[in-house]
């Protein structure tokens, strides 16, 4: 086996310790990620003049050509998993543990779309197992809907460092993935959880305004309808919150009825 490179070597270390102060409860990012190369970049030769490097900022438009091209070209879910196993999301992929893939039943009519993997996604590799996916389960228990009639996935597979919001561009980057997983699913209706998947998957803001309010998307040439939920993490500080979401839920209770 060939030898670690220097840059390896950083990135496994940054990891580790990345890990360590993630176990003793720390969140923010400690570290600033190891300087990656730029992919597409044909650079001119530095200057003589010893002036110095500063590094390269991961090119994040080529990531995005790699991700549409990739997506695309994955014909089956599992082919789409190992395609983002083995994706370099730059500053996504750097920080998390895993990548969080999906949950439940591929056959399942309801695709359930979230935002990020937090914590407890990161180290389990699954969405929706914290306490958050303990009150989304709640949830469509209350509706009858139980794993079996559900497809959980997220509009970003890694969990941001410091358990931000993903941003604008690592959204774009990963819109090609979960296009190509709507597609895959082939939904009859989709439940998009929280205002950042709701932006992604519809470019509309204001989850607050837009809960409860049908949309639809084009899947695979399908319109298919979707509503936007308040996200659970939401829903528990705000807890008055929850007679929304309930009328909301006999809304998918009711539409389905009708599919
Ligand atoms: N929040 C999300 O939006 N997705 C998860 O998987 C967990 C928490």
């Amino acid at each position: 086996m060939s030898e670690p490179s220097a840059q390896q070597v950083l990135k496994q270390a940054l990891k580790a310790s990345q890990i360590w102060w993630q176990d003793m409860g720390v969140e923010a990012t400690v570290l600033p990620p190891a300087p990656k190369p730029k992919i597409t970049a044909t650079r001119k030769a530095p200057a003589q003049t010893a002036q110095k490097e500063t590094p390269a900022a991961p090119d994040i438009s080529a990531q995005m050509i790699k991700a549409a091209e990739q997506a695309k070209a994955a014909p089956t879910l599992d082919a789409l998993k190992t395609v983002l196993e083995n994706f370099d999301a730059g500053v996504l992929s750097d920080h998390a543990r895993n990548t969080v893939f999906a949950r439940g039943n591929p056959d399942a009519d309801i695709m359930v779309i979230g935002e990020a993997p937090g914590r407890q996604e990161d180290e389990s590799g699954k969405p929706f197992v914290g306490p958050a996916g303990q009150l989304l389960d709640k949830m469509f228990a209350a509706i009858d809907l139980g794993a079996d009639d559900l497809y959980i996935t997220n509009v970003c597979n890694w969990r941001p460092p410091g358990n931000r919001n993903p941003n604008e561009e690592e959204l774009a980057m990963c819109a090609p993935f979960i296009t190509r997983h709507m597609e895959l699913i082939a939904p009859k209706l989709v439940v998009i959880v929280g205002g950042v998947s709701l932006q992604a998957l519809t470019g509309k803001t204001g989850i607050m305004k837009t809960r409860g309010q049908w949309q639809e998307l084009d899947i695979a040439n399908q319109k298919t309808p979707a509503l936007p939920l308040y996200h659970p993490a939401f829903l528990l500080r705000r807890p008055e919150l929850k007679k929304d979401a309930w009328r909301d839920l006999l809304a998918i209770r009711e539409r389905l009825s009708g599919l």
